[in-house]
């Protein structure tokens, strides 16, 4: 039986409010940025927050598009896993679900998700960093470098290299997207931050501004996060565990209560 009061509190929530993170998509073998890992090949030896920043494209793009050329590949090849379905089909369950997340790899609204608020961008849109020009994705499956080494991608036009969009280090979050996850976190019931290690702002904060607004708040997360201790509730299991076990039981219709 998952958390009781979480589960009751889903039952009359008018409003549910999820933020995710990396840990959402660790089990569809997509890489954490900070969980241990054999994962960094090439990049073994350069920190995420060294790579994605406008400094470190400016002194190395063909590093930095490589870096994300390989993620752009994994997730493409990933497949959303039961937490990224369990999250889909909970907005069929409840009157409205606001979905904030971090992951830059698509797998929520592959797994069917509507309305998606991307807080840090996209990895599967890239685009000229002079001009803004979108760049297709046959030119980035055939010409983005594959290494370090190898010549960094110019727009189609020439007229600068490409990046993706995603929001780096030092950048601000695309402000229309974070205004609209901060109002739904005002105005959210129920607000479950899942699979983050809540260390990144002002992300981390969305579960707290639901709480301060008066929200019934829970995380799901194997190791508890930064903001675990000030949430009404931690569960501490993967995420498409704790998801489908709780949607399992608010479909059919279980008490919490047990009565
Ligand atoms: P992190 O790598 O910081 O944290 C991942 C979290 O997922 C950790 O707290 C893990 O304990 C947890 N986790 C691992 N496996 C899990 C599972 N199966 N189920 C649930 N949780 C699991 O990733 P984020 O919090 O997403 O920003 O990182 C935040 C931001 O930092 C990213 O969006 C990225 C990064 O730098 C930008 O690129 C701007």
């Amino acid at each position: 039986m998952p958390h009781a009061d979480l589960l009751r509190a889903l039952r009359s929530a008018q409003h549910v409010f999820i933020l995710t993170g990396a840990g959402t998509s660790a089990e569809s073998n997509l890489p954490t940025f900070r969980d241990p890992g054999p994962h960094r090949g090439l990049w073994d030896n350069h920190r995420p927050e060294d790579l994605a920043s406008p400094d470190a494209f400016a002194a190395h793009p063909a590093r930095v598009q490589s870096w994300y050329g390989h993620r752009r590949r994994a997730a493409l090849a990933a497949q959303p896993n039961p937490a990224h379905h369990a999250i889909a089909q909970l907005a069929q369950h409840v009157p409205k679900l606001t979905l904030v997340t971090q992951n830059v790899d698509g797998l929520h609204q592959r797994a069917g998700s509507k309305g998606v608020l991307e807080l840090h961008g996209s990895l599967h849109r890239w685009h000229c960093v002079n001009t803004g020009e979108p760049v297709d994705d046959a030119t980035l499956d055939a010409q983005l470098p594959q290494t370090p080494d190898d010549p960094p991608l110019r727009s189609p036009s020439g007229t600068g290299y490409v990046r993706p969009g995603v929001v780096w280090f030092g950048e601000g979050l695309p402000t229309d997207v974070l205004a609209k996850a901060e109002a739904a976190a005002r105005t959210a019931d129920v607000a479950l931050s899942i699979g983050t290690s809540a260390l990144v702002y002002p992300a981390a904060a969305l579960p707290l501004l639901a709480k301060e607004a008066g929200a019934y708040t829970a995380e799901i997360n194997p190791t508890p996060s930064a903001i675990a201790h000030q949430l009404d509730a931690a569960i501490t299991q993967p995420a498409g565990v704790a998801m489908s076990e709780l949607l399992r039981t608010l479909t059919a219709g279980i008490n919490p209560d047990g009565v």
